[in-house]
């Protein structure tokens, strides 16, 4: 979901959305500065800070200058898609990011091959840290790996816990203050990977080893340690959990932190320490020290009667001896003694009570400074591509990260702030210097006439600082080193009379009465660049001597802890000559960071903190007022707005703008700077409203840029439209060609290939064609190749042929006509098939029908084409039975006993003298047959004895069984008559094995009436079946003409 450019996600969080256009500018302020109408105004330059602010809007531009305001609370604004968006993008083209400037640096590095810098300023808590830490991120993200260092990138971001641990503390700005500057290089390969990493480290504000302002802690890592360490640990380092029980822990009286848990820190600082490369024992070593400090702030001192200091906790220096490998007498002389050399001969004197105070507080302070002094060493060596490669400089390209305390001023300014806001003199006179240096330079690449720039230059107050001879760290450097009584007063008397009248100095003696009420008499003030601060002197002396008395340092140059003898080297206690003063040594390493600086392009961030309460959402406008004033931003403001309020390169104007004039719209195909000249007359552009370099213009007014803005916005629903319809036209068209190209590409691809088939098919057939009428001509020839593929095509054909054609049943005898040279297989396969059809056959008839087919043959055999009505007989079903088992008499059936009927039907029998009918049962088992008149067996017929059986071959019923004569007491053949009289003659032939028994009489059947007596019937056709007497008397029998047909 989407409104007024801001997302808001499921659970109605804002999310943030960075304002893309100059059009935001009504609800979300201008995001550079140097677009405000009014630029020298700060009322304006706030509003627009706190605009942005209530829209969790926390960047915006001076020109190239990025102004961060703290949001004390977690934006979505750093994730990595975030920085997906801003890689590559040019730096005005998107919403104002710590990303973008990162981004723009790291891009300008690799394309102009000139090594960056990105200072970041801003009081304490105001975001610096958070800010490197963001474009470290940035670049471990973003960048590629170099596979020779593929774990710098971690190491790098490792850093920072281990540096934040020891250099950073609680204060009552900060929870996390960094109590050091820190100066960052990385190293890029040319590939832009990064290789390597140096650090340098300013000024550790090594006073809080031994005191805190109430509300305030030590460095983080004594805590963490107490709290983090393991059981072990602290036995074998000798310390107790609770942070109270030690003295230069108590002082702020505040030992947790709400914000951070130092249990988990502790954690992380040991895994930190690991990853970059510290072995356990430099750990052991490292942690000895830093619980000796611990044991030297519980070492107390006593005074003796006459005066004499001794140390009353023994036991501390038993610990301290264990702890750093000293020895433990000489340690306890040296807190308690001075060594002194006069005119070449050493004396030991013994110390005041606060002298020796005094004394172990300097060897806390001696032993933490510069313990963290080696700790940045080893960081570098261990983020150190190649020594050689980083001194020569060859090879690679170097972004730096300053990140160092801004402008400083509290209740009661010290020596410490008194170098700080020297350090940011220095660093506003490079940014004037270098901003001047580079509007100049544009200037003229674009051969523009320079427009001087009013502005203050802060020369004279740096000079005031660090003049040799006259400047305030000469004369206090001499103040120290001047024999006789000296203190902090004689210093500013001496202040007074060397700078009175200098226009940014006042002391109290030499300021008027109103200013006098405001300072005190140990104060002297310094009109700064940004404001002016009172410097109190107490302590100027003794912080910037920085002492530690020689025997102390002789003790812990024996130390066995190679880290301490590494710090306290033997030349030094040796050395006669006095070390450079603290301050001196400031001013060195500052001149050195501004040589490191001048040869780098500069990028800014400053940061401002909204509120002192650590508040998010919370904007104090008298802070912020301050800070504006502090940081300078005013005056950045108006270097940068002195020519022109907006510049850009001709391409990125027209293409923006061209629109809004028909002769630029869609496309200016002249030279740029006409266009752009076409462009801004067609607008209406005065004279003084803009300048036309060779590559860019430049526009004097905001004014001018946001008319026309505002004629684009107006113009945008108009182009939409036009582009809408030109891009669906383009799409539909484009689309339209690419179905069209491939169209015919398919078409002729199918096309070709349909033709190269049709070409192929008519040559094989071409061929074929020739083949065939060859094998014509030669077909009556032997088998030759000119005739072999003829023949064998017609092989061929006729197999096919037969497949299709074969007989369906074994009754269909057609078959196709072979050719001569298949006869022989033709014939085969016709028995094949045959053979085949039968088999089938048979194996589908059931057995009753089997039995039935029997019969039918049998009945074949001896009637097919010799009786009349074998047709219709034959074609009639042989039934089991023509007598259902009701209609044979039960007395019957139990004289037959086990001779089970098989047969039986109605037969008529004729008597053989009178042929008289008689309606008779014949009934037939399987080894006689009987005729039967319904409740007697009136004949019994032994099939053995059965000598024939004689039929007409007319269509009547008649049939005769002949039995033998010669037995008298036989009586004769038996003459019948019955309807069925193919199928009784079949069964009962079949049944008395008697089949080729059966006679078929043309004309009349010649039968036995008794003991050799014979009988005739004779056989005539008539209309009508009739049995009747005949002539000479025979039985005469006339039989109906059938049509077989
Ligand atoms: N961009 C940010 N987003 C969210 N919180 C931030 C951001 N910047 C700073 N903070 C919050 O402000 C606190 C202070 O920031 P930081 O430590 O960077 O200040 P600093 O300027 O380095 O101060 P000092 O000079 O004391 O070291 C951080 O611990 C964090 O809580
Ligand atoms: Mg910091």
């Amino acid at each position: 979901m989407r409104y007024q450019g801001r997302e808001v996600d499921i659970e109605g969080r804002v999310r943030l959305v960075m304002e893309s256009a100059l059009t935001a500018r009504d609800r979300v302020g201008v995001q550079d500065f140097v677009l405000l109408e009014n630029y020298n105004s700060e009322v304006a330059f706030i509003e627009n800070l706190r605009r942005r602010f209530g829209e969790n809007l926390i960047y915006t531009y001076i020109g190239s200058v990025l102004v961060s305001v703290n949001p004390y609370k977690e934006l979505e604004i750093y994730s990595k898609q975030q920085m997906e968006r801003y890689r590559g993008v040019s730096f005005y083209e998107i919403s104002p990011h710590i990303y973008a400037l990162s981004d723009n640096t790291y891009r300008a590095m690799r394309t102009e091959r000139k090594d960056q810098c990105i200072l970041i300023s801003g009081e304490s808590g105001a975001g610096k840290t958070e800010a490197s830490k963001k474009i470290l991120l940035y670049y471990a993200v973003t960048c590629p790996t170099n596979d020779q260092m593929p774990a710098l990138g971690e190491r790098l971001l490792q850093s920072n816990p281990v540096l934040e641990a020891f250099g950073n503390a609680k204060t009552f700005r900060n929870d996390n203050s960094s109590r050091f500057g820190k100066y960052m290089d990385v190293q890029f390969d040319f590939r832009g990977a990064p290789v390597g990493g140096h650090i340098l480290n300013y000024l550790l504000e090594k006073s809080r080893v031994i005191h805190q302002n109430h509300g305030e802690r030590n460095f983080h890592i004594f805590y963490q340690l107490l709290d983090g360490g393991e059981d072990d640990l602290l036995t074998t380092l000798g310390l107790e959990r609770n942070p109270q029980s030690y003295q230069y822990l108590v002082k702020g009286n505040c030992p947790r932190l709400s914000s951070v848990s130092d249990k988990n820190n502790w954690k992380v600082v040991m895994k930190a320490l690991s990853v970059i490369g510290f072995t356990e024992e430099e750990v052991q070593k490292l942690l000895n020290i830093i619980a000796s400090v611990l044991h030297l702030g519980n070492t107390q001192f006593g005074e003796g009667e006459e005066g004499e200091t001794y140390i009353t906790t023994e036991t501390k220096i038993t610990s301290l001896t264990k702890l750093l490998g000293v020895d433990g007498s000489a340690l306890g002389e040296a807190l308690t003694h001075k060594k002194l050399t006069a005119k070449g001969e050493e004396m030991i004197t013994p110390l005041s009570f606060e002298q020796a105070v005094s004394a172990r507080d300097a060897l806390a302070k001696a032993m933490y400074g510069r313990t963290f002094t080696w700790l940045v060493e080893k960081i570098n060596q261990s983020l150190a591509l190649k020594e050689e490669i980083y001194h020569s400089g060859k090879g690679c390209s170097v972004i730096g990260l300053l990140d160092i305390y801004g402008f400083e001023v509290l209740q009661h300014n010290s020596f410490e702030q008194f170098c700080i806001n020297y350090c940011n003199e220095k660093l506003q006179q490079l940014f004037i210097e270098l901003t001047l240096r580079s509007e100049q330079e544009e200037y003229e690449t674009e051969g523009i006439a320079w427009e001087t720039v009013q502005y203050f230059d802060n020369k004279i107050i740096c000079d005031l600082i660090e003049e040799k001879h006259k400047g305030i760290i000469s004369i206090l450097d001499e103040e120290c080193l001047r024999p006789g009584e000296t203190c902090d007063v004689s210093f500013l008397e001496k202040l007074e009379d060397t700078l009175g009248g200098h226009p940014h100095f006042v002391t109290h003696k030499l300021a008027n009465g109103k200013t006098r009420r405001v300072m005190s008499r140990e104060e002297f003030r310094l009109l700064h660049y940004a404001g002016e601060v009172n410097y109190n002197v107490n302590g100027f002396l003794d912080k910037n001597n920085d002492l530690l008395n020689r025997n102390l340092k002789e003790v812990m140059c024996q130390s066995d802890n190679q880290i301490l003898s590494h710090c306290f080297r033997k030349e030094e206690a040796i050395d006669q000559k006095r070390p450079e003063m603290a301050a001196t040594q400031f001013k060195n390493s500052l001149t050195k960071l501004m040589e490191i600086l001048m040869s780098k392009e500069p990028s800014y961030v400053r940061c401002i903190k909204p509120n002192d309460a650590k508040q998010p959402g919370r904007f104090d406008e008298v802070l912020v007022r301050h800070q504006v004033k502090y940081l300078g931003l005013m005056e950045n403001l108006r270097v940068r707005r002195a020519g022109f309020a907006y510049r850009r390169r001709f391409e990125a104007f027209l293409q923006r703008y061209k629109p809004l004039c028909p002769e630029t719209w869609p496309n200016w195909h002249g030279r740029l700077s006409d266009g752009v000249s076409t462009l801004v007359n067609h607008l209406g552009y005065k004279a003084e409203e803009y300048k036309l370099g060779r590559s860019k213009i430049f526009i004097r007014f905001p004014k001018t840029l946001f008319n026309t803005e505002d004629a684009l916005e107006a113009k945008r629903p108009d182009i939409a439209l036009t582009l809408q319809t030109s891009w669906r036209g383009y799409r539909e068209r484009a689309k339209y060609q690419r179905i069209r190209r491939a169209v015919i590409v398919i078409q002729s691809g199918w096309r070709g290939m349909k033709a190269r088939r049709r070409a192929k098919r008519r040559r094989q057939a071409a061929e074929l064609i020739h083949r065939l009428i060859k094998g014509f001509i030669y077909r009556h020839e032997e088998f030759c190749p000119e005739n072999e593929y003829f023949h064998d095509h017609v092989r061929y054909s006729f197999l096919k042929n037969l497949r299709k054609n074969l007989p369906k049943s074994v009754l269909d005898k057609s078959w196709p006509t072979s050719p001569p040279s298949l006869i022989e297989a033709s014939d085969h396969l016709r028995r094949l098939h045959m053979r085949n059809m039968v088999a089938k056959y048979c194996h589908r008839v059931q057995p009753e029908w089997k039995k039935q087919m029997m019969q039918k043959v049998v009945a074949s055999e001896i009637f097919k084409d010799e009786k009349d009505s074998y047709p219709q007989g034959v074609g009639r079903l042989f039934l089991d039975s023509r007598l259902e088992r009701e209609q044979i008499n039960l007395k019957v059936v139990q004289t037959l006993g086990s001779d089970k009927v098989q047969y039986g039907v109605t037969v008529v029998k004729y008597d053989r003298r009178g042929f008289k009918p008689r309606p008779r049962q014949l009934l037939l088992t399987n080894t006689f047959a009987v005729l039967v008149d319904r409740t007697k067996i009136k004949q019994r017929i032994d099939y053995a004895a059965l000598r024939g059986i004689s039929v007409s071959s007319l269509s009547d019923g008649m049939f005769v069984l002949h039995m033998p004569n010669e037995d008298n007491k036989q009586k004769g053949d038996v003459v019948l008559h019955c309807h069925h009289v193919i199928e009784v003659v079949t069964k009962l032939s079949m049944m008395a094995s008697k089949v080729n028994y059966v006679n078929i009489s043309p004309g009349s059947i010649r039968f036995v009436v008794a003991r050799g007596k014979e009988g005739f019937i004779d056989f005539v056709r008539g209309s009508e079946l009739k049995v009747a007497k005949g002539k000479r008397g025979h039985l005469l029998v006339t039989a109906p003409q059938i049509n077989s047909a």
